[in-house]
């Protein structure tokens, strides 16, 4: 027997060493006894850091719907698969069992294939968190297609980039969203970035606001009539172990936004098994993770890992404050929620409204909290321990990477003592590293440095769409033969770790990460602006916010620096979204550059932080009198 649940600490270090020692043997078990294959593997793994090539359970075929729906139809078909919160709370919940979810794949599947869509197609979705975004994503899986779901916040600019990296042939949307109060016009976000993508054939609209859209005759239809007519009975594909899943774009340092790519078969196992273990989910339990299914983690934990052990999951369609900000507490009221699953700057913003609002309604139904997306600050822990889960829910700090796929580093709920801010030890099968900037390993406790994996593990992304090569240089080049995360992280004295945040100029706001270079070239397209900057520095809520160093060309000068800031944030807006806008604009006459004209973020990262007392040696900058000026004005 495979130690699918693991339920004490002794097992959990017995299991890990096993997992260490005998990887393969470890993987096989686990995949062997809890999952649906149409033909097992005949390797579990070949690795090879340095190309990078890594595949797990080569030359099994599978399709990870039939895991995630069909095997549960006969024991769970009136369970509910996915429980549907709208973002008005007068609207009704809706519950979809897995019969009907079953019924509703199968149909939009043939839906996609009446559209002409088969195995291997790019398909983006890009829709607010109501069933059919769920429903489509598996829709996608049933048939073969890779989906690429985008983010519904971000703007048309950022929707047709990611469209045509990948080339998808269709794209899923909705006439619109609500968002709390507001509601936002998306088919009209996805005409304008269809304007610069030409190769999407079809539109499929979801009706969820019932506005007057446009709709572009032979390329735009509805997408209701369609799946009325189709068929329920939807042939799940083979699919082999390696096939791509899905592209999901994230952020990086520099340039175009990186669509990961995660496949099937490895996807599955360790999105399933990490579920079972860091919620300790039990059947019966309702599990709801707030993130939205445009993230990793909503890929991961909303809909693969929950589905795959037949899970009921949560699906919220608003925002933690509408109508109040004790929506997020009347939700785990009303549905007796068992886990929660959400992220620091969300217990931030709740934490300052008060603890009034939790204590009016029952959380007693909570039993596992979790935390993802940034580092969890000592504040907001204790607020969540003691306020939301009255110091005995424990809680789990999971890190993990859109690029890991699953969760890496957490603690095991009433397994592993907790420690606040600390993600503590690695999960079962992952072996971190930490690494000195020289490339050397960090051995023993109480050491910090870069946080690197040393061994492949199932979910782990295979390439970059279309890019491989940028796979390589970005995460297996800075340090030989291992996985590089961009994480900075220690080891305390007993071996548990904690995420110190990023070493590279990806800055994390309220969950989301962002590369600054994208954000530059956006601003530096204003006719006023020179060049720019951007850093991170500390904010109450967002964890980090963004600051800007901008300087003006000779034109630009005289004109008014309140309109400039309010034009400079609509153009990020456009080219990214509103979440990338800046906190703090501050106008300088020049920035500090080293004598090979490389500015120097880690001077400006100091005076946007407020530790100006210490910035290093600044003789050798090509221009070190811009650096008193800055600190002068600095906001
Ligand atoms: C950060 C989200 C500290 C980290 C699943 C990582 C964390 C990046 C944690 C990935 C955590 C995520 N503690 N930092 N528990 N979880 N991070 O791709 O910097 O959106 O590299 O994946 O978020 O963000 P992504």
């Amino acid at each position: 027997m495979s130690n699918y649940h693991i339920k004490h600490l002794e097992e959990y270090y017995q299991v890990y060493r096993k997992s260490v020692r005998e990887p393969e043997n470890f993987w096989e078990e686990i995949a062997e006894e809890h999952f649906m294959w149409q033909r097992k593997w005949d390797k579990v793994l070949s690795w090879d850091f340095s190309k990078p090539e890594v595949s797990w359970f080569e030359g099994a075929k599978l399709n990870i719907t039939e895991n995630c729906i069909d095997r549960h139809l006969a024991t769970r078909g009136n369970k509910t698969a996915i429980l549907f919160e709208p973002n008005d709370p007068k609207e009704e919940t809706e519950h979809i069992t897995y019969s009907q979810l079953h019924e509703r794949v199968n149909k939009f599947a043939n839906v996609l294939k009446l559209k002409g869509i088969k195995k291997g197609d790019r398909v983006c979705i890009y829709l607010p968190m109501i069933p059919e975004l769920a429903i489509s994503v598996l829709a996608c899986a049933r048939i073969g297609a890779i989906h690429s779901v985008v983010f519904a916040g971000f703007s048309s600019t950022a929707l047709s980039t990611r469209i045509n990296d990948s080339d998808c042939k269709m794209v899923i949307t909705s006439d619109g969203s609500y968002r709390g109060a507001k509601t936002i016009d998306l088919k009209g976000i996805v005409d304008d970035a269809l304007k610069d993508c030409s190769c999407v054939q079809s539109v499929l609209v979801a009706k969820r606001i019932h506005s007057d859209i446009k709709m572009k005759a032979d390329r735009d239809e509805w997408l209701q009539p369609l799946l009325d007519k189709a068929s329920p009975v939807c042939k799940a594909e083979v699919m082999n172990a390696e096939d791509p899943l899905f592209i999901l774009y994230t952020s990086g340092s520099t340039g175009m936004p990186k669509g990961m790519v995660h496949t099937t078969a490895g996807y599955m196992v360790h999105t399933a098994y990490t579920f079972k273990n860091v919620f300790q989910y039990r059947e019966n339990d309702i599990y709801w993770c707030t993130a939205d299914i445009g993230w990793i983690t909503g890929h991961s934990y909303i809909v693969y890992g929950p589905l795959a052990n037949g899970a009921t999951t949560v699906m919220f369609e608003g925002v933690p404050s509408y109508p109040d900000f004790g929506r997020f507490w009347d939700i785990v009221q009303k549905h007796k929620v068992n886990q929660f699953y959400t992220a620091p700057t969300a217990i931030r913003a709740l934490a300052k409204e008060g603890v009034g609002l939790v204590e009016k309604y029952d959380l007693s139904s909570l039993k596992v909290l979790g935390s993802v997306g940034e580092p969890i600050n000592e504040e907001a822990w204790h607020w969540y321990n003691d306020n939301v889960g009255k110091k005995k829910s424990p809680i789990v700090d999971t890190w993990w990477q859109t690029e890991t796929g699953g969760i890496m580093i957490t603690p095991i709920p009433f397994v592993t003592p907790t420690k606040p801010t600390y993600a503590t030890l690695p999960f079962i099968g992952i072996q971190p590293a930490l690494m000195d900037e020289q490339g050397t390993e960090l051995k023993g406790n109480q050491v910090e440095g870069r946080l690197c994996i040393k061994f492949p593990w199932p979910s782990m992304a295979r390439t970059i769409w279309g890019n491989h090569q940028r796979y390589k240089d970005t995460y297996f080049s800075a340090f030989k033969n291992k996985y590089f995360t961009g994480d900075g992280a220690l080891r305390d004295e007993v071996g548990y770790y904690r995420i110190t945040g990023r070493v590279d100029d990806v800055i994390i706001v309220s969950g989301h990460n962002l590369g600054t270079a994208p954000i530059e070239d956006a601003i530096n397209e204003h006719p006023a602006v020179a060049e720019s900057a951007i850093v991170g520095f500390p904010h109450e809520v967002k964890g980090s916010a963004l600051y800007g160093y901008i300087t003006l060309k000779e034109t630009g000068e005289s004109r008014d620096q309140n309109n400039l800031r309010k034009e400079i944030n609509q153009i990020i807006t456009e080219h990214i979204g509103p979440i990338a806008k800046l906190d703090k604009i501050q106008f300088t006459g020049g920035l500090p550059k080293t004598r090979s004209g490389k500015i120097m973020r880690r001077i400006l990262r100091k005076i946007a932080c407020k530790e100006t007392s210490n910035l290093g040696d600044t003789s050798t900058l090509l221009n070190p009198e811009v650096v008193k000026e800055i600190i002068d004005q600095s906001l």
